[in-house]
């Protein structure tokens, strides 16, 4: 895995932005997986500042969202699809009709995640995927376990996934739905490049353990060592348990 160390959150952030443009100035059709979290809003901000200045045109662009909640409509305020309008759909010239997300509010959840790992095949496959890491070393809603599912599922989350959700549902983890949907490690493994972004001290031992320890199940992100292409952009404080 290909490491860069930036000395501030927001130069990761830029670093990221200026990535995807990039990718979007080489091949204006690109195919993009986008994450959620707290730590992609800025390289989202800078993004549309991008887009703003005419350096980042996703006309052309299609995108894949990660993951999203079960059991509530794309509308509801606490839906990943409402926070990528916020942060970036609603400021850029991407084209709806290519903006693909999990509806968490299908009525069969099996057959809405196999629709939509074939939509992502007939996209022709991911270019580039963005990806954010959790403390515990989780990917999207791939989290540690026994085992993990290849492709896209219905998760049924952790206790402590919902606390920290639980800003986007009026602060109370009651309120955060009790499964979601995700692309599983297979699908994300698929995409032909790999920029994951982490960023603080919360995050340097999950980033240590991804990067040098053993491929488990036990820590998602791990599973990233398989890929050829994978890119971590992180900030001094995640970097900080690293050998120079
Ligand atoms: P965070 O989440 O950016 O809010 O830390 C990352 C993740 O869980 O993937």
């Amino acid at each position: 895995m290909k490491v860069r160390i930036f000395d501030t959150p927001e130069a990761v952030a830029s670093a990221l932005a200026e990535r995807v443009a990039d990718a979007l100035a080489a091949r204006p059709s690109l195919v993009l997986g986008l994450p959620t979290g707290r730590t992609p809003i800025a390289a989202y901000a800078e993004l549309r500042r991008l887009h703003t200045a005419g350096r980042a045109d996703f006309s052309r662009a299609s995108t894949f969202n990660l993951d999203e909640f079960a059991g509530i409509p794309a509308l509801h305020a606490g839906s990943f699809r409402a926070f990528m309008d916020r942060h970036l759909f609603g400021a850029v010239n991407l084209p709806p009709a290519r903006i693909h997300f999990l509806d968490g509010a299908a009525d069969d959840l099996d057959a809405e995640c196999a629709r939509y790992e074939a939509a992502i095949e007939a996209a022709g496959g991911l270019d580039l995927q963005m990806l954010g890491i959790g403390a515990n070393g989780h990917i999207g809603f791939n989290e540690p376990g026994d085992e993990l599912a290849a492709r896209t599922h219905r998760v049924r989350l952790a206790d402590t996934t919902r606390r920290d959700n639980a800003p986007l549902f009026g602060g109370d983890p009651a309120n955060v739905p009790r499964e979601a949907l995700s692309m599983g490690m297979g699908t994300i493994l698929k995409a032909a490049e790999i920029v994951l972004i982490a960023t603080g001290e919360r995050k340097a031992q999950c980033v240590e353990r991804a990067i040098g320890g053993p491929v488990t199940t036990r820590l998602p992100a791990s599973f990233l060592q398989l890929h050829p292409r994978v890119e971590l952009y992180l900030d001094r404080a995640a970097a900080s348990r690293l050998r120079p």
